[in-house]
């Protein structure tokens, strides 16, 4: 069900999805994992919330997970399917972040935008707005089927690790930021 959902929507629009299948569980739980502790998340580009369901399993009780996710059919596809009081939606682009977000209010950011279909200066609106939001020492994790974006995350962030997830279609790289 949530395959076919994220399947038409990615013939519709790949530009905009950017993946033919939801994340895999084993890159979903590696995106998560690296927010570990944190309280107030927020999630760019849920999608049918692959990510979005790990981050819950360690996202404290009293914790805030935000999702800004731009596809109107994905946001009612999670409304309907996470029913989580710690969960808030905006049916938004994450080009909006510094208007819904004060600075240094997000503990963790977790995006899976396709910024490998982006324009350089579109990928770095939407990083600066991550930075703004971003506590310091806080952590933003993203991953991407190529190190497109590996040069202008070293520019912007302190520390930048990578990992490497092969059990995804397609296998990923994950960067891990630190503000
Ligand atoms: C590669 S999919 C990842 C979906 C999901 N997180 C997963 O891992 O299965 C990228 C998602 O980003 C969303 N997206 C694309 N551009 C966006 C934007 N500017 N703001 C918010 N979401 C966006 C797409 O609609 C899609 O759901």
């Amino acid at each position: 069900m949530e395959q076919l959902l994220f399947l038409k929507n990615s013939v519709k629009n790949f530009y905009r999805v950017g993946a033919v299948m939801p994340s895999s569980r084993f890159l979903s739980k590696r995106m998560a994992r690296a927010t570990h502790g944190a309280e107030t998340i927020i999630e760019l580009g849920a999608g049918t919330g692959a990510i979005t369901k790990e981050l819950l399993k360690i996202l404290p009780l009293q914790g805030r997970l935000t999702i800004l996710e731009i596809n109107p059919d994905f946001v009612s596809f999670l409304e309907k399917n996470f029913q989580d009081k710690r969960m808030v939606y905006y049916a938004k682009s994450a080009e909006f972040l510094p208007k819904i977000f004060g600075k240094n209010s997000a503990a963790a950011i977790v995006s899976s935008l396709p910024f490998g279909n982006f324009s350089r200066q579109r990928t770095e609106k939407i990083l600066s707005g991550v930075v703004d939001c971003l506590k310091p020492n806080g952590v933003f994790v993203q991953f991407q089927y190529s190190l497109k974006s590996w040069r202008t995350l070293k520019k912007i962030f302190r520390q930048v690790d990578i990992c490497f997830e092969p059990r995804n279609l397609w296998p990923a790289f994950i960067y891990i930021c630190r503000k």
